[in-house]
């Protein structure tokens, strides 16, 4: 059984949702994870993934959180090495089915935000995969985690995520349609945990900070002035210049695995 504790932002840490979120992830929700994700969004992100996969070729990788480990096909074909860290038992059982014998893979439970069990993400990955996770951090949880990722000196970073531009003008309340009214309802029937949508230029600034410059943006979808990318940036382990976070990094990160 999963353990349902350390949902990645702070806000459902406080208010007792977790237990719901992880539940998102375990069990008959693990076991469909994938058949539920069908469509031209998820057709999208495949393509962006292979994109700017190709461009680094990696030999190593470290795919956090695995999930179901829905990139491990294009992995194995290629023959790298991965660690695969996720907090769900469940969804780790679902990408095990996936391992070819001899596959050079090793699936590790672990948590990526809790700083008194942090998991070990090990160090001079080629490539480190995070899809699907950023929404729901807090910018201030992306921030630690994207001190965490610096931590391991690794060369690329793949990152998806859903941003906007800075500054967009807000939709007038009384403008709401239809949907947002039964969206609104849905949520306060059933409460959800946030979902976020980051500012962009916060967003690259921090992972400026943590030593992540951008080399490659492919969009994946947008709606409603959300932007969905995948980002590829280059770390300062890609120059092969050691690993270091400047002073702000650092601080939004508090302990990392080096600390
Ligand atoms: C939406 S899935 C994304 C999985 C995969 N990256 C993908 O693109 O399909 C989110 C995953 O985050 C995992 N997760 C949630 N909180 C976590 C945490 N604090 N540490 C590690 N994994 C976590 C969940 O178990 C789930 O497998």
């Amino acid at each position: 059984m999963t353990d349902l504790s350390g949902h990645p932002t702070q806000i459902l840490r406080a208010s007792g949702v977790e237990g719901r979120f992880m539940r998102r992830y375990s069990g008959r929700n693990a076991r469909h994870y994938e058949t539920r994700r069908q469509g031209p969004q998820w057709e999208a992100e495949a393509q962006a993934f292979r994109q700017l996969y190709k461009r680094v070729s990696p030999r190593s990788i470290l795919d956090c959180p695995i999930g179901t480990g829905r990139w491990l096909g294009t992995y194995q074909r290629t023959g790298a090495s991965v660690l695969g860290i996720d907090l769900s038992d469940d969804m780790l059982t679902e990408a095990a089915k996936k391992l070819r014998p001899n596959a050079g893979v090793r699936l590790e439970r672990g948590d990526l935000m809790n700083p008194s069990r942090p998991a070990a993400l090990g160090s001079g990955h080629e490539l480190i995969v995070c899809t699907r996770f950023a929404h729901w951090l807090s910018p201030q949880d992306l921030t630690v985690l994207f001190g965490r990722f610096s931590a391991t000196g690794s060369r690329y970073l793949l990152l998806g995520a859903m941003v906007r531009p800075r500054r967009r003008v807000q939709p007038n309340p009384s403008q709401k349609g239809w949907r947002d009214h039964l969206k609104s309802l849905r949520t306060w029937l059933r409460p959800r945990p946030p979902e976020y949508v980051h500012d962009e230029a916060f967003m690259l600034q921090a992972l400026r900070e943590c030593g992540w410059t951008l080399t490659a943006r492919t969009p994946v979808s947008r709606s409603r002035g959300v932007h969905y990318y995948f980002y590829l940036l280059a770390g300062r382990g890609a120059n092969g210049a050691e690993p270091g976070r400047t002073q702000s990094c650092l601080r939004a990160g508090g302990k990392l695995d080096s600390d």
